[in-house]
């Protein structure tokens, strides 16, 4: 899961709604030889310029993006990660993205959000990049905005205190007027072109207050939000000061969906605690007047298409010399962004009691560490990076030889195909997060296997994927005791154990897929609704003396007709 190409994605239709193609307004910046030109001299030209199977336009009136097209209901995702196909692009990594691309495949709309790019001119409008049927829509962020939004609201704060790590948050005040701000930037670009018919998806905790933001604009569409990463109890959530800004802001989204039934639990006692919140009918919670529903929809996914590549890359050269570096070696396999909350230490603590107590395994089996570096500003990050290597030295300094290497780790990231054969090669995934929302790693490893000859999965019990992946073998990974112990078990498992275990949970994955994961949540989506006086009780609960000056304040609603 962890580093795509980013060729091939596409949009996805709802389900039940049909999506609009798009046509985009005028063009800019890059000729037909790929050579960057004037907006004026793209415009002149009066016609899409394309670079290869690219095109990139701006509109040429730079006060306003126009994304026309006149038929029907957009679905328009919102996300403050892009994988925007562009050369010289990284290669992401993370869930999100990788559920997004594979949700959006072979339909069409719009992708809106950070360009991933730091550029302290103000961009009036997004870029817009088409590929594949899919428009994207980018924003740059300026360093500020990276810093105090990104890097500080969403990272320092947000991901430890969702991740149950409240020892770890940093909260300023700062960072959060900053993400605010960024929030509302967000909204103010979308709001420009956004339609009244078109279907608002927002991912991830970076965004939690857009649909307000949206609201105070004057759109009654639907907007929903769905939740990567897990929702903390209701007396962690309370740790994030201000909380009610920022969590609370969720009330204005009609759906708000989340990994697990845990994590919709959790949010709903929080939900109950707010004041004047009632719960309705169902999974429905109103809360000053508003109505917002909530649901569990599990993340998953492209099985069928996973398995295929899968089978593919094990013949491809790089899988084939990968094999043979192996000599013979047993391969267990871990595969995370280089994160906290991952379990890379507790993993690496259960490998080691694994290898002292098991002298016969030694020098027959090695652990491939893949763990692409992520959020480097951020101290914790840095702080993770030194204990992970510090540690991996001294397991491989204790046990290893001079032909044999325990712990093989790579901080580079690999192709989808490439990382799908690797997934096929090894024998166990190590899967040990201390908490994650879902965790694909677990799933592409599942839908990677042969299943004549499966490897076996041993998962995290913290992982929203131990929900339903039950034919893993599954661990608390704070207990070296217990992941050696499932190692061990795995190597040795008898292969009519690892088909009974394997099976049911391919076939569970081949109905569960992306697919599924999408047109359920927006066909939840499109039977909730606001109520559409929700705008004018909005309007006037904002008042004339609430202005953008406040920092706590919603900016002035941009009243439409
Ligand atoms: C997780 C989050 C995503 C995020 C990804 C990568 O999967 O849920 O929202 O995009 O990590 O993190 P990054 O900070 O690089 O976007």
């Amino acid at each position: 899961m962890l580093a795509y190409d980013l060729i091939g994605s596409g949009l996805i239709a709802l389900g039940a709604l049909s999506i609009a193609t798009m046509r985009v307004g005028a063009v800019w910046g890059v000729s037909a030889r790929g050579q960057t030109i004037s907006a004026q001299a793209a415009a002149s030209e009066g016609a899409p310029i394309r670079d290869g199977d690219r095109q990139y336009h701006q509109h040429s009136d730079a006060s306003v993006v126009e994304l026309e097209g006149n038929m029907g209901p957009r679905l328009i995702i919102v996300s403050n990660r892009v994988a925007v196909p562009e050369p010289g692009n990284r290669q992401m990594a993370g869930g999100l993205v990788v559920a997004v691309k594979a949700a959006l495949r072979n339909r069409t709309g719009v992708w809106f959000g950070w360009s991933g790019k730091i550029d302290e001119t103000e961009t009036v409008e997004p870029r817009i990049v088409e590929h594949n049927h899919i428009t994207y829509a980018v924003i740059d962020l300026s360093k500020n905005d990276f810093e105090e939004y990104y890097n500080g609201l969403a990272n320092r704060v947000l991901w430890p205190i969702l991740h149950y790590r409240v020892d770890l948050q940093e909260y300023s005040r700062a960072d959060h007027s900053g993400y605010m701000r960024v929030n509302r930037q967000f909204a103010d670009k979308l709001s420009a072109f956004l339609r009244e018919d078109d279907v608002v998806w927002v991912h991830d905790y970076h965004l939690m207050p857009l649909a307000r933001e949206l609201r105070a604009r004057g759109h009654l569409n639907p907007i929903g939000f769905f939740l990567h990463i897990p929702c903390a109890p209701l007396d962690i959530l309370r740790t994030l000061p201000h909380h009610d800004e920022i969590l609370g802001a969720l009330t204005y989204y009609d759906l708000v969906g989340f990994q697990t039934e845990n994590d919709r639990d959790n949010f709903a006692a929080y939900l109950l605690a707010m004041p004047g919140a009632k719960k309705g009918r169902g999974l429905t919670f109103e809360v000053e007047g508003r109505q917002t529903r909530i649901g569990a929809f599990p993340v998953s996914i492209e099985t069928a298409t996973y398995a295929r590549l899968a089978r593919n890359a094990a013949r491809s050269p790089f899988a084939k010399e990968m094999t043979e570096s192996l000599t013979g070696l047993r391969l267990v396999l871990g595969v995370d962004r280089l994160d906290y909350s991952k379990g890379i230490i507790q993993r690496i603590n259960g490998f080691n009691r694994f290898l002292e107590d098991n002298p016969e395994w030694r020098s027959h089996v090695t652990l491939l560490q893949i763990t692409p570096r992520s959020r480097s500003d951020i101290k914790d990050y840095a702080a993770i990076e030194n204990e992970v290597t510090t540690l991996i030295s001294r397991v491989n300094g204790r046990y290893g030889e001079a032909s044999w290497t325990p712990i093989r780790y790579v901080n580079r990231s690999h192709s989808r195909a490439a990382l799908a054969g690797i997934y096929r090669a090894a024998n166990v995934a190590l899967v040990t997060p201390l908490r994650d929302g879902m965790n694909l790693v677990a799933k592409e490893y599942v839908a990677a296997q042969d299943p004549e000859n499966p490897g076996v999965l041993v998962l995290s019990q913290f992982a929203g994927a131990a929900a339903e992946l039950t034919g893993a073998l599954i661990v608390n990974p704070h207990e070296s005791d217990a992941v050696a112990a499932a190692l061990k078990r795995a190597l040795g498992m008898p292969l009519s154990e690892r088909r009974e275990r394997h099976g049911p949970m391919l076939q569970h994955l081949l109905v569960h897929n992306i697919e599924l994961w999408a047109a359920d949540y927006l066909a939840a989506l499109a039977e909730t609704r606001q109520r559409p006086s929700l705008v004018s009780d909005l309007l006037a609960f904002l008042g004339p003396s609430r202005s953008s000056a406040d920092r706590w304040a919603i900016p002035d609603a941009r009243r439409q007709a």
